[in-house]
């Protein structure tokens, strides 16, 4: 308790993923190591100023990249992350395109997941407490629409925004084979990743809003015409838009932070917890 309370603050926090290690324009910096009961995050919080405001940034497989999506820990990220004071998480991700509109360097702002996990903690209840939060609508739209609308105000060329789409969350670490690519595409699936629905999940139980942003960076492996996915080809798509990904990420907190949204997801517990309260251990 004494840790949580001692902690810097900040409503925004930011987790990129696979090629984006660290945000460029943050000023003021300080590097914080976190404890949690979950063991340690994936690795140090920055904690920092973007355009005047407070945020905190996690590098997701750490900064150096050495967890796997099914090693990493998503209880500790998401606790330290309320621990901090974070309201909205936005969550800057790789993924592959499951349909031909949505292309390479392409961002998608997806509102539903798929859940092919097989393998994770994600959960903070068990152990006496009984809780069931509501995952209809597992990411906050409201926050889904401040950061649509700062992607489709930079007008960044060669960049369509996709405002919807279905993310499938794989375990990993292999890519799909092209009968399950095809079988996800045959579901609705727009894009395709390995960490965001656990993060959601974990966010919601939390009551953070949580939003992702994703950055095509492939067509998978159904494609007729474009080669498989290779992590050569993430890396270097990515490389091409880890700037504007900045952009979108320094313009949502821009607005987030002048004007923070109403969500559901900061009353998610309301009405989620079966055990009494008075029995809760
Ligand atoms: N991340 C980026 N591209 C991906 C793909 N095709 N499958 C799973 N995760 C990805």
């Amino acid at each position: 308790q004494q840790l949580i309370e001692a902690m810097p603050e900040a409503k925004i926090g930011i987790i990129g993923g696979s090629g984006l290690y660290k945000m460029e324009a943050l000023t003021d910096v300080e590097e914080i190591k976190i404890e949690t009961p979950f063991g340690d995050p994936s690795d140090a919080f920055i904690l920092g100023t973007l355009d005047g405001h407070r945020v905190v940034f996690l590098a997701r497989h750490g900064r150096n990249h050495h967890l796997l999506p099914s090693e990493l820990p998503f209880r500790a990220n998401i606790y330290a992350m309320k621990s901090l004071g974070v309201e909205y998480l936005l969550s800057a991700s790789a993924v592959g395109s499951l349909q031909a509109e949505a292309k390479p360097l392409d961002m998608v702002v997806p509102d539903q997941f798929i859940d092919r996990t097989k393998d994770r903690e994600a959960t903070f209840f068990g152990d006496g407490i009984v809780a069931h939060i509501g995952f209809g609508d597992p990411i906050c739209p409201s926050l889904a629409g401040v950061l649509g609308d700062a992607i489709a105000s930079l007008n960044l060329p060669d960049v369509t925004l996709h405002r919807s789409g279905t993310y499938i969350c794989i375990e990993g670490p292999a890519f799909s084979t092209k009968a399950e690519s095809n079988l996800y595409r045959s579901w609705g699936g727009t894009v395709i990743g390995m960490t965001n629905l656990t993060e959601a999940k974990l966010a919601r139980e939390a009551e953070i809003a949580y939003a992702t942003l994703a950055l095509v960076t492939d067509y998978d492996c159904w494609h007729p015409e474009h080669d498989s996915v290779t992590v050569e080809m993430i890396i270097g798509n990515l490389q091409l838009n880890a700037k504007n990904a900045q952009l979108v990420i320094q313009s949502t907190v821009e607005r987030l932070s002048k004007n923070p949204p109403d969500s559901k997801a900061h009353r998610a517990l309301k009405s989620a917890i079966f055990t009494p309260m008075d029995q809760i251990p």
